[in-house]
């Protein structure tokens, strides 16, 4: 199961998204099959690690995201992956304009999966305060465990018609 987590510079919300996912999943899921990525929408950071507020929220919590380049996203990203997953709608909006139509229903915004969450977004950290990091890592620890909940019950050919929150407009509940 290959995972791409998108957001706008790669460098906030869609690094932090992929070390997390992968490291809950090494923890209490280590018999999926994981292959997780993040990848931005605009070239401003391309190369660059982490923004240094993102890496420091998230050494606080135990991630070390030292490793982690940003990169763009890329046409041959849209079979590569299995699931491609926005943090937010104006993320969600550009995946979809630059996706071929028929892998559509494989990119859905990452909140859906937040058992639970009143928010259907990972707001944008980068031109707040030390609390909008907090914020990520809160929201993408708790969609991360949903996900990988999501994942556990998956077969292939279910795995883009899962979860979905009030949030995100529809009922929850992994498909059987
Ligand atoms: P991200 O945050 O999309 O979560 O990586 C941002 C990073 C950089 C910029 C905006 C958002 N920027 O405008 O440079």
């Amino acid at each position: 199961m290959k995972i791409l987590f998108v957001c706008l510079g790669n460098i906030c919300r869609s690094p932090t998204a992929e070390i997390v996912l992968r490291e809950i999943a090494a923890r209490e899921a280590p018999e999926l099959p994981l292959q997780v990525e993040s990848a931005g929408t605009a070239d401003y950071h391309v190369g660059h690690p982490p923004d240094q507020r993102t890496r420091t929220a998230a050494r606080r919590r135990g991630y070390d995201m030292s490793s982690l380049r940003a990169r763009l996203l890329e046409p041959r990203d849209f079979s590569r992956f299995d699931l491609i997953l926005a943090m937010d709608r104006s993320n969600l909006e550009t995946l979809r304009s630059r996706a071929p139509a028929m892998v559509r229903e494989r990119i859905r915004l990452f909140m859906e999966f937040a058992p639970g969450a009143d928010r259907a977004e990972v707001p944008d950290p980068y031109y707040g305060d030390a609390n909008g990091f907090e914020e990520v890592l809160d929201l993408v620890e708790s969609a991360a465990r949903g996900l990988l909940q999501h994942l556990r019950h998956a077969q292939p050919a279910t795995l883009t018609a899962g979860v979905t929150t009030p949030a995100a407009g529809r009922s929850s509940g992994p498909q059987p």
